[in-house]
């Protein structure tokens, strides 16, 4: 896995970096690559009007690489402590704070109605969980990215195979919820499975 360019920039001796070495070694910590991060962005267009959540943040790469290079606001949300204690220090190091937070919860809790793209890096089983709740929060023309793991029963608006700059072939999909009518409430009043997003 390469490293991204601002964790490069600081001195490689830098407590945050070792600490975050430690964590990427358990198990469900995979962080993306960070040009396919910039890939997954690109392809959803972000831009400064977007509210960007990444879902299960990690240590906050694609919420900061979206405020950094894309000019939106972004939140990411992520249940381990460490990562979130992480998440948060790099983010005042890079005095991002007003731009980018992060929220220690679990996800299947979170609020994802402020969100206008989603990026989630999570295996099928959890997205499709996760599928509900997005459905339910999710404005329409909201934009979501998924590497690797599609969402079971929704078509993606278009699949893309990306390399990472250590070779490593992913796949990212994009979806976009439909311009559905709600049922009063802001909810959808459908989340039909194998209909498109
Ligand atoms: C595969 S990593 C992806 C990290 C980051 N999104 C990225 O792409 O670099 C998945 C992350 O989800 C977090 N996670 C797992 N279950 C969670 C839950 N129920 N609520 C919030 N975060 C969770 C893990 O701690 C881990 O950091």
């Amino acid at each position: 896995m390469s490293w991204p360019s601002f964790l490069r920039r600081k001195s490689p001796g830098d407590a945050l970096e070792r600490q975050l070495a430690e964590l990427q070694r358990a198990a469900e910590f995979h962080p993306t690559p960070s040009s396919v991060a910039r890939e997954m962005l690109e392809l959803a267009e972000v831009g400064p009007n977007d509210v960007l959540y990444d879902v299960g943040s990690g240590d906050g790469r694609i919420p900061i690489l979206a405020a950094q290079e894309f000019g939106c606001r972004a939140v990411g949300i992520e249940i381990d402590p460490k990562l979130f204690r992480y998440s948060m220090e790099r983010v005042a190091e890079l005095g991002l704070e007003e731009r980018v937070s992060f929220q220690q919860q679990d996800f299947f809790k979170a609020d994802f109605r402020p969100a206008t793209v989603v990026t989630l890096y999570l295996l099928s089983s959890v997205n499709d969980q996760l599928r509900p709740r997005l459905a339910a929060h999710l404005r329409p023309g909201a934009r979501l990215v998924v590497l690797d793991y599609a969402i079971p029963g929704w078509r993606p608006e278009k699949t893309m195979a990306v390399k990472s700059l250590a070779d490593v072939q992913y796949t990212l999909f994009l979806y976009r919820r439909p311009a559905i009518p709600t049922n009063g409430t802001g909810t959808a009043a459908s989340d039909v499975k194998a209909q498109a997003c």
